[in-house]
């Protein structure tokens, strides 16, 4: 049948031949493909999961009460916004709830069809409209960097049509940030909704952590995980917050499709969205590492800039290889370092590589060590 959707390969499973390679080093890889935690949740946390005896009966879909009001008290900590727990709901990680929210958006408003998102960005919203049957129509980035939106860039047709605009700031894969009140202006100005993934907004570093809710939340939702925060990425748990109306309708449609956060997930969550110390202790990690690797990257020769925010380089590939999957080829052979290519995250982003510091620094430091034995510094 023609126009019949077969899912394409996932972006990480391309990897497979790089991690051969890299693992065949004594030693092994080290990888840095994919932006999952190595470091552990804090140990009130664990013990929540075990302890809340949540395990029986079924969790609320939209979140139980002490999640909802642990989530709107951090957003008041961290971004010093006031949001109501009504207007605050659960989702089983946030990457379900980027790929399904065009779809549930589209069966209330058919006569649009498209999903906008950063032209540089996580494969997922890309995908979520492939899952919806929509079309998605990629912003432009603002600077050459890859971060921002040149929103200036999008079609008035495009707009006309738009079921959603996806912003991401800190931004996976660049780092970049985006002007989070421009986006929503924007989106009140045109009549399209703005969800604003901020799951690296703990890891800013050029400035203060910014929300899309510190703009109010007339046609905003921003979007929360707690597996880049509080290292749980395991457990699947997140949640979204913003314009009541929006928030209620994806939370009404949610619990009849069956998504809910488990219980003791529930609970192990408000534990860790009311705890921001084990936050800075990660910061500073995640701070370390990204210094080490972007100086062993510039010492050998690959410029490498430091992010404004999010636990990724974003590595322009030097003129000395074709494209990322021959640079990171070299690095998978010379250094056992597995890393991403650029083109998972783009049409045109084919001259980066990515690399995800979520690696101890006992084993970032062996990348260096092996670079230098293989003559790269
Ligand atoms: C930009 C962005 N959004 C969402 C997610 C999904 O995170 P999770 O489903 O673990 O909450 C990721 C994960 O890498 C991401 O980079």
């Amino acid at each position: 049948m023609s126009g019949a959707f077969r899912p394409p390969p996932y972006p990480y499973d391309r990897l497979r031949g790089l991690r051969d390679l890299a693992e065949a080093l004594p030693g092994g890889v080290v990888d840095c493909s994919v932006g999952t935690p190595c470091d552990a949740p804090p140990p009130a946390v664990v013990r929540a999961l075990a302890v809340s005896g949540a395990e029986r009966g079924y969790p609320s879909s939209a979140g139980n009460p002490a999640f909802r009001r642990s989530a709107a008290d951090w957003l008041g900590r961290r971004f010093g916004v006031e949001v109501d727990p009504s207007a605050v709901a659960a989702c089983v990680g946030t990457k379900e709830l980027v790929a399904s929210t065009a779809h549930y958006l589209r069966l209330r408003t058919p006569v649009r069809d498209t999903v906008l998102y950063p032209a540089v960005s996580y494969p997922t919203y890309a995908m979520s409209a492939a899952l919806a049957g929509c079309r998605a129509v990629p912003v432009p980035p603002a600077g050459p960097d890859g971060g921002g939106l040149d929103l200036s860039g999008v079609a008035k047709a495009d707009a006309a049509r738009a079921l959603l605009l996806w912003v991401n700031s800190p931004a996976n894969p660049s780092g970049g940030l985006s002007d989070l009140v421009a986006a929503a202006e924007w989106g009140r100005r045109h009549g399209v909704p703005v969800f604003s993934d901020e799951c690296y907004a703990d890891y800013t570093w050029e400035g203060r952590p910014r929300s899309v809710l510190e703009t109010g939340t007339a046609g905003v939702v921003a979007v929360h995980s707690l597996s880049k925060r509080s290292n749980l990425a395991g457990v699947r748990a997140g949640f979204y917050a913003g314009d009541p109306e929006l928030v209620g309708y994806l939370r009404d449609v949610r619990q009849h499709a069956g998504l809910m956060v488990p219980g003791p997930v529930q609970a192990a969550a408000a534990v860790a969205l009311a705890d921001d110390a084990h936050v800075e202790v990660q910061r500073e990690r995640y701070r370390e590492r990204l210094t080490h690797v972007a100086g062993v990257l510039n010492d050998v020769g690959c410029p490498t800039s430091l992010p404004p925010g999010g636990f990724y380089l974003w590595v322009p590939v030097p003129r000395r290889w074709d494209d990322g999957w021959a640079m990171a080829e070299d690095l998978a052979k010379a250094a056992g370092l597995l890393v991403s290519p650029g083109d998972l995250y783009g049409e045109r982003t084919a001259a980066h590589v990515r690399i995800a510091v979520v690696q101890p620094m006992v084993r970032l430091r062996l990348v260096g060590e092996r670079l230098a034995v293989a003559g790269w510094s």
